[in-house]
């Protein structure tokens, strides 16, 4: 159960990511707070590059910040962004983002929080957002 408080203390960490965006070429910022299982926070910011395509996610940073320390166990992500980092309007995860989510989590159970502000924060489980995800699980069929 993630309590409300819980949910603001991500989106507060999540907005704070803004800041540390590097984003010369969209100048559209994302910031993300991945929550693990047991508790922790990884933060992440979109950070972009002069060839566009070596550019990554907020999302996939945040997961790869906590994959690279061992971490693999995942309950829910908060996303936030907008144009110089002004958030107008909820900014939900790209495919990729939502691929590499469907790799550490479970869909019916990882959870994606998508905030206007700490009053406005809509939430959707991976499922929802990629259905029929392929996952290892379908390696083996
Ligand atoms: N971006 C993210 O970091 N996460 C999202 O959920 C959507 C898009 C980044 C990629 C690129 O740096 C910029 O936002 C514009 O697409």
């Amino acid at each position: 159960m993630i309590t409300n408080e819980l949910k603001i203390e991500l989106f507060d960490k999540a907005k704070t990511m803004l800041n540390f965006s590097y984003a010369p070429y969209s100048h559209f910022h994302v910031g993300a707070a991945l929550l693990t299982k047991d508790g922790k926070i990884y933060t992440g910011c979109n950070i972009e590059n002069a060839a566009y395509g070596p550019s990554n996610c907020a999302e996939r940073t945040a997961f790869f910040k906590a994959v690279s320390e061992g971490i693999l166990k995942f309950d829910a992500i908060m996303v936030v962004g907008g144009p110089n980092g002004k958030i107008k309007d909820y900014c939900p995860p790209c495919g990729v983002c939502r691929q590499v989510m469907m790799e550490f989590c479970n869909p019916d159970e990882f959870k994606i929080f998508l905030a206007k502000s700490k009053d406005d924060i809509v939430e959707y489980t991976l499922k929802e957002l990629l259905p029929l995800g392929f996952g290892n699980a379908d390696l083996n069929k």
